[in-house]
Order: structure tokens, then sequence, then C-alpha cells
């Protein structure tokens, strides 16, 4: 059952093609949308939201059946361009600041934060250092947001939460992030990062530096990628259900697409992470 002159695909717009925490959620996406005899084109905004801007007039030529949309964008203006062009959406990864927005998949993220420094405190650390991403993006402050509020209930004072911004959500920028680690002061004890892949990049300076994990420094993860178990130390992270996100997002989709459709909901489904503690972490 398509729309009138619809495809049978569906663009699955990602905001880091690199980061397989976006190949799993391609992958429930893809899942489902073969259950409905439809495909997958996966784009990449690259972290820009210029890059993102461009794909509108493909998406628009090709009609495509929808798109699934981690923003990179964090203004609404893409969206609201998408809504302009009748190119219907759900956004993933990230929750929506109006209900005329449309429908999002995403995860708790607050929680998310909160697991992460709940954990490291119960290890006996009195202070952490967060390493974000860009703070415009709703993940990478949701998650310094749970992490401030574990410090509050820990009794402890806000500013026992030091923060690193990284330009982008890589393991070059946790690298950079690992280099600056170093030169704190006091040196920190207990490091939560945005994602995996800064996770990853701090081991790595750390380790070059001779600093040892967890013994040194005990270090959290987001998303729990595949990677993040086989680091040199295994890597404590906060699991998100990505593959989840993926499938049900694209169920959203062509639930919203299909002839069935009356008029357009504004769903938002929020999922769970839940903290995987494995050696990079205790102390
Ligand atoms: O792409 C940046 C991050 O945002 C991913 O690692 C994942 O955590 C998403 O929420």
């Amino acid at each position: 059952h398509l729309r009138a002159g619809r495809s049978r695909i569906i663009a699955l717009l990602v905001l880091d093609m690199a980061n397989p925490f976006f190949a799993d959620v391609a992958s429930g996406a893809e899942r489902a949308a073969r259950e409905e005899g439809l495909g997958v084109m996966l784009c990449n905004s690259a972290q820009s939201p210029a890059e993102e801007a461009d794909y509108l007039s493909l998406f628009a030529e090709q009609r495509v059946r929808g798109v699934l949309v981690t923003p990179a964008d964090t203004s609404g203006r893409n969206l609201a361009d998408f809504r302009r062009h009748d190119i219907p959406y759900v956004v993933v990864d990230r929750v929506l600041a109006s209900a005329d927005e449309g429908c999002s998949v995403s995860v708790d993220d607050i929680t998310g934060g909160s697991l992460a420094a709940r954990h490291l405190l119960a290890q006996g650390h009195r202070e952490l250092v967060y390493v974000s991403g860009p703070m415009h993006l709703s993940q990478c402050r949701d998650r310094h947001t749970g992490a401030l509020a574990a410090l509050r209930e820990a009794g402890l004072p806000q500013d026992a939460l030091r923060r690193i911004e990284g330009e982008r959500l890589d393991v070059a920028a946790g690298r950079d992030a690992g280099a600056r680690l170093l030169g704190m002061a006091p040196r920190p004890t207990a490091v939560f990062c945005a994602n995996d892949l800064l996770a990853l990049g701090v081991l790595q300076a750390l380790f070059a530096a001779g600093v040892s994990v967890p013994g040194d420094i005990a270090l959290v993860g987001y998303d729990d990628i595949e990677f993040a178990a086989a680091a040199a130390v295994p890597l404590t992270s906060v699991r998100q259900p990505a593959f989840r996100m993926g499938r049900t997002a694209a169920d959203l989709l062509i639930e919203e697409t299909g002839e069935a459709a009356a008029e357009h909901r504004h769903q938002r489904i929020v999922l769970q992470p839940e903290l995987v503690v494995r050696d990079s972490s205790i102390s």
C-alpha cells in the first residue's frame, strides 16, 4: 500500500555514518523495511546541518516513502523544510522540542547520564569529568543533565562535575579530550564520555601517556557499540537499544505513510538505556 507515487525507499539520514551506533540503527530500520517490501537508502549529514539540508532536494525529487533522521540541525529549520515539502519523517535519537515537529523515537538520555555517573560515584569517586560532544545536540546535553542529577542525589556540589566539550563525537575528538584530561589539575579519577567513540579516543590518549584505566582513571562510555567490549580494556558503557530504535522508527514511519494513516500523529516513543559494567570502570 503506497501513497500515490511514493517510492519503495526509506531514507535513513544519520549524523555520522562512521559511528557503529548508526550501523545498528540502520540494521533495525532495514529489518522493518524489508518486511514491508521496502529498501533503506543510507545518507550521512557528517554532523553538518548544511549537508543535512542538501538532502532535501534529493528526497523530494526521488519521492522517498519517508525519512528517518538523526538531526544535525537543532534549530528545527531542516525539519520545517521537510514538512513544507511534504516529506514524511520520524526523528530518531532525539526528543523533539515541540509536538508539532512530528514523531520521534529516542532513548531517555537523562537516565542514561545518571546511570553512568551513579556507577562512578558507587566506585567511591567524588568528582567526575564529562567528555561531551557539541552541547547543542540534545543527546549530549541530556547525558550531562543526568550526570548532574546523580551528583545532587549523592549530596555532591554541581561543580564536582567538570566538562570537556569535544568538537565532534568521534575518536579523534576523544584523543584531544584525553590530552586535555592529562593537563587538568587535580588530575581526574573518573571520566564519563558522551559516546563510545570519544571513550575509545580517551583510552588511546591515556594509554599513550602511560596512564592506566581503571587503575588511575575509571572510564565509562555510551552506546555500547560492538567495539566497546572488544577494546584493550573492555569498556563500561550505557547501552542504547540501537537496533530496536531503528526498527521502531521504521515501523512508525511505515505506519504514518500507509493508507491507513488518517491524520499525522505526533507519537514520541522513548526507550530505556541500561548500564553494561566492564573492566574500564571498576576501580
Ligand atoms: O552520533 C553521536 C551519538 O549520538 C551516538 O554515538 C549516539 O550516542 C547518539 O545518541
